[in-house]
C-alpha cells in the first residue's frame, strides 16, 4: 500500500495532549476552552431537539441560521451577502477547509502558505495533488512580505491561504495587508482562502481584518468560520463558510459528497442565539483578560512574552532558559514540570526552531495560576 502522505505524522496536538495525561500535566497544549458553554445556548440545542429538530438539514444548512450571519455580515463587515447562495454550514473550519481545497485544487496547482500555518493546509493541499508553497514568517512580527509573496506567484498558483487572527502566532493582518492581497490577486484566477475564525478574539484595539470588508477581494475569497471558538465548544465542530455564488456553486458540488449536512438541532440553536449580538461582542474583552492574567507575572521569569494580539494562544521564547530544540523542550517540561504546550516549530514544514512554545489560555484562572507557577520557577 502506497501512503498518500507519506511524511504527515500523527498530530502534534494529538502528541501533546497524550503526553499531558500520561504524565498528568496541566495541558495547554491543545487549543479548548476547559471553562462552560453557555447554559442558554444549550438549553436551546435542548428545546429544538425536543421540538423535533432532528432529522437531515437543507444542504447548505438551516436558512434562519444563514440568515442570522447575512445579518451579522452585514452589520460588522458593511457586506450584504444572500444567505441563499453566499453562506453553506459546515462541520467545523477543519471541514470547511478541506472542502474548500478540495473544491479548487487539482493535480499540479500550487497553494501558498504563510507559515507557521494551521496543520490541516498542506495536506489538504497534497491530497489533491496539489503543491503547497511556503513563505515563511520570522517570529516574534511575523510581518508578511508582500513583494516575496508576488514573485512566488506563478500560472500555477490557485490558491492563497490566510489566517488572521493567526494561530500559532498571535498576529494580526493590518489594513494595509489585506489591501496588497487585494492588489496583488486582482485580475488573476486565484481563490483566496481567508481563514477566520479568531474573528472574535482580537485586543490591543486591533480591528479584525476581514476579507468580506474588501468588496474586491470578496470576489474571489472563501472566508472560513467556527462557532467552536465563538462559542467555547470546539467539541460541537460547527462552522460555516461565505463565499460569492460562483465560488459556492463549486464548495457545494464537494460539501454535498463529504458530509452533505450538519447537525440539525444546533444550527436551530444558534440561530436564536445569535440574536444578542452580546453573546459575540464581548469575545474581545474577555479572552484580553484572560492574556493579561496568564502574561502579567511572566516578566519576573526568564521567559520572554511574544506579544499577541489575536487567539486564544501566547507565544513563549524560552532562549534564557535552554538549548534544546523546540519539540525535546517541550516534552521535557511536560515530563519533568508537569505542563503541556506545542513547540511553534510544528507550525513549518521544515520544523523551523525558533526556540518558541505556544500555551493556549482560554482557561480557568485556577488552571492558569498553576501553570504560571510552574513557568516562574523553570
Ligand atoms: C487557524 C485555525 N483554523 C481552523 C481551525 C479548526 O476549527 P474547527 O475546530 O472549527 O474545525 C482551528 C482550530 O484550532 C484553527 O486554529
Amino acid at each position: 500500500m502506497k501512503s498518500k502522505l507519506p511524511h504527515t505524522e500523527t498530530s502534534i496536538f494529538a502528541v501533546m495532549s497524550g503526553l499531558a495525561n500520561k504524565h498528568n500535566a496541566i495541558n495547554l497544549s491543545q487549543g479548548f476552552p476547559d471553562f462552560k458553554v453557555s447554559q442558554e445556548l444549550i438549553d436551546l440545542i435542548y428545546k429544538k431537539m425536543n421540538d423535533g429538530k432532528n432529522q437531515y438539514a437543507p444542504m447548505p444548512g438551516v436558512l434562519e441560521l444563514r440568515i442570522a450571519l447575512a445579518e451579522k455580515i452585514n452589520k460588522l463587515y458593511a457586506l450584504q451577502v444572500d444567505p441563499e447562495t453566499e453562506i453553506t454550514i459546515t462541520a467545523g473550519a477543519t471541514q470547511a477547509l478541506f472542502t474548500a481545497i478540495t473544491a479548487f485544487i487539482g493535480i499540479g496547482d500550487e497553494a501558498i502558505i504563510f507559515e507557521p500555518a494551521y496543520d490541516s493546509y498542506a495536506p489538504a493541499v497534497k491530497l489533491n495533488g496539489g503543491i503547497p508553497k511556503y513563505i515563511s514568517l520570522d517570529a516574534p512580527n511575523f510581518k508578511i512580505d508582500w513583494n516575496q509573496v508576488k514573485d512566488l506567484i506563478s500560472d500555477k498558483t490557485k490558491m492563497i491561504i490566510i489566517n488572521t487572527p493567526n494561530n500559532p502566532g498571535g498576529f494580526v493582518f493590518e489594513k494595509e495587508d489585506m489591501k496588497r492581497l487585494e492588489e496583488i490577486t486582482s485580475d488573476t484566477n486565484i481563490v483566496v482562502i481567508s481563514d477566520e475564525v479568531y474573528e472574535h478574539i482580537i485586543f490591543d484595539g486591533f480591528e479584525h481584518q476581514s476579507a468580506l470588508k474588501f468588496p474586491d477581494l470578496y470576489q474571489r475569497t472563501i472566508a472560513v468560520y467556527s462557532f467552536g471558538k465563538t462559542f467555547h465548544a470546539t467539541g460541537w465542530k460547527m462552522g460555516y463558510v461565505v463565499t460569492p455564488e460562483n465560488l459556492m456553486k463549486e464548495f457545494r458540488k464537494v460539501h454535498q459528497f463529504n458530509v452533505f449536512c450538519v447537525n440539525t438541532p444546533i444550527q436551530y440553536a444558534l440561530a436564536e442565539y445569535l440574536k444578542d449580538e452580546n453573546n459575540y461582542l464581548s469575545l474581545p474583552k474577555f479572552y484580553e483578560g484572560k492574556r493579561d492574567y496568564f502574561v502579567k507575572e511572566l516578566d519576573t521569569s526568564k521567559f520572554k512574552v511574544i506579544p499577541t494580539h489575536g487567539t486564544y494562544f501566547q507565544l513563549l521564547d524560552y532562549s534564557l532558559i535552554s538549548d534544546k530544540p523546540e519539540f525535546k523542550f517541550a516534552q521535557w517540561m511536560t515530563i519533568e514540570k508537569g505542563l503541556a504546550s506545542i513547540p511553534v516549530s510544528s507550525f513549518y514544514h521544515n520544523k523551523k526552531n525558533q526556540q518558541i512554545l505556544r500555551f493556549a489560555f482560554p482557561k480557568e484562572e485556577k488552571t492558569l495560576d498553576k501553570a504560571i507557577e510552574i513557568l516562574k520557577k523553570i
